[in-house]
């Protein structure tokens, strides 16, 4: 209690106000550069770098749409499958990239109408191999059924785009 009151003002690292200056940007940075450079380092963890392994494939996942922001309005009208198609699909299934069976390519297409329409749109909802799910969009499950419903017509299936489902009371 009676010692506490010593004043230590005159002690310790700090005299100057230059050394104050320069001591309060060092508590201000030396932080910032610690959770910045912990942050990075977390980060890397499994980061290959783009192009290492399969230019072709790290191309396609690049330019693939990935969701985007949209609001959503129950009452927007649903696209069509072409639409779905030209926006997402199209980055992979217009060239047959990483894979991918080419718009129209009624061989490519052949043996896997063949699994069926359910499968087809189950595959494209939740991704196969180089395809990610929804091929990276966000969109509703029956435009999604639209678009593989649109593609795989060029490609030899007698699909039916799938209607919008009735509006929810
Ligand atoms: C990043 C490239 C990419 C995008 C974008 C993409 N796909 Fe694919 N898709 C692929 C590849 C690769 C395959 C072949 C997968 C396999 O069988 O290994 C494939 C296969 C498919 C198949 C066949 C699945 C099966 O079971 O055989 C359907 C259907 C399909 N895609 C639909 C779509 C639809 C619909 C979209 C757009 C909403 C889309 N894809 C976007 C790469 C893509």
């Amino acid at each position: 209690m009676t010692s506490s009151h010593t004043t230590d003002s005159t002690h310790g690292p700090i005299r100057t106000p230059l050394q104050l200056l320069y001591g309060s940007l060092l508590a201000f940075i030396g932080p910032i550069a610690v959770i910045i450079g912990l942050a990075s380092f977390v980060a890397s963890g499994n980061k290959t770098s783009p192009g290492a392994a399969d230019l072709e494939r790290s191309v396609a996942l690049r330019i693939q749409k990935v969701g985007s922001v949209e609001v959503r309005d129950a009452n927007r009208p649903l696209q069509s499958g072409e639409q779905v198609y030209k926006a997402q699909c199209a980055a992979c299934h217009a060239s047959g990239a990483v894979g991918a069976p080419k718009l129209g390519d009624a061989a490519a297409w052949g043996p896997r109408i063949k699994t069926g329409f359910d499968s087809l749109v189950q595959s494209a909802l939740k991704g196969k191999n180089a395809m990610s799910a929804q091929g990276g969009g966000a969109f509703s499950d029956v435009e999604i059924a639209r678009a593989v419903a649109y593609m795989a017509n060029q490609g030899g299936g007698q699909f039916t785009e799938p209607p919008a489902p009735a509006p929810a009371q």
